[in-house]
């Protein structure tokens, strides 16, 4: 099923002199896990604030075409009725925590849309054991550190119980590993189908393309690629497109320059161990 459908839509920010996204056709469909890559500046950012009505709502401009959420129109659909259906975590949670302690921050969704308070409390009381912060319950924002954080935006966002939860750059404050904990417990999420679609703005390709089901690849504000994961990465769009190329790739994309290599470039460890045993 489409959860978010784009009909040849267009924008350009009211202040800006070209258009950031330039005739955009995509359906999200459900039950996949997308990394949306390109570099900075690309549209990326952009492209996600059109998913969720933030534009045209909040960030005005022109606009050509239609994007629809579960078939609401984002033009005419109110932010806050389509944020039930797509959650947006940004690159910094610190600026979406408000609360005074975690549980609350937590409760501050839902508390908003008036859920009852007895599933209220079975929503907080799942969503901090699926994050796994238990301990940060009476805490407030400022005391935890940059990946506690993360995972509390994710458990409030998830507390809303959205179709679709959309990241931007959720690890660029974190270290390595904390990074690769925050998209693995995403993936976890996704698998135990809490979540239908989870939306990944990452730089780190390394550590999210062996999770993606699929890769969207975005350029100068079109999309140039779109489709299963090892598809993109092993397409001269992708190699060609100036975003981080994992080692991996990189390795086997020069074997196969050398005619050493033939066969699909690997997008994870365990398939770059695969291809060097089959190579012996
Ligand atoms: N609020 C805004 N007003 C005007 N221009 C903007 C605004 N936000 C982003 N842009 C411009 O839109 C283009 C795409 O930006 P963005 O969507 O943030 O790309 P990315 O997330 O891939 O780095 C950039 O040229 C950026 O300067
Ligand atoms: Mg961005």
């Amino acid at each position: 099923m489409n959860l978010i459908k784009f009909e040849d839509f267009s924008f350009k920010y009211d202040q800006a002199q070209d258009f950031v996204l330039k005739d955009i056709k995509l359906n999200i469909e459900s039950g996949k896990f997308i990394l949306l890559c390109g570099i900075t500046g690309s549209g990326k950012t952009s492209l996600v604030r059109a998913m969720n009505g933030l534009i045209p709502q909040f960030y005005h401009g022109e606009i050509k075409g239609d994007v629809f959420v579960k078939g609401k129109n984002t033009k005419n659909v109110p932010t806050s009725t389509l944020s039930r259906d797509v959650g947006l975590v940004f690159q910094n949670p610190e600026n979406q925590l408000i609360a005074m302690n975690v549980e609350r921050e937590i409760a501050f969704g839902p508390e908003n849309i008036g859920i009852p308070w007895d599933e209220m409390d079975s929503r907080i009381k799942e969503c901090i054991k699926i994050t796994d912060i238990e301990h940060l319950r009476k805490k407030a924002p400022f005391e935890i550190s940059g990946g506690e954080q993360q995972r509390v935006a994710i458990a409030s966002i998830l507390a809303l119980q959205p179709e679709i939860i959309i990241f931007d750059e959720p690890t660029s404050l974190l270290d390595p590993k904390s990074a690769i904990q925050i998209l693995n417990l995403l993936k976890k999420i996704l698998l135990e189908k809490k979540i239908s679609t989870i939306i990944v703005i990452e730089h780190r390709l390394d550590i999210v393309l062996p999770l993606a089901d699929e890769v969207i690849l975005i350029d100068k504000g079109r999309i140039i690629e779109h489709g299963e994961a090892h598809y993109v990465i092993n397409g001269e769009k992708f190699l060609n497109s100036g975003v981080n190329i994992p080692k991996c790739v990189s390795v086997f994309q020069k074997l196969m320059n050398q005619n050493i290599f033939t066969g699909k470039l690997p997008i994870s460890i365990e398939e770059t161990k695969n291809l060097i045993n089959s190579i012996k």
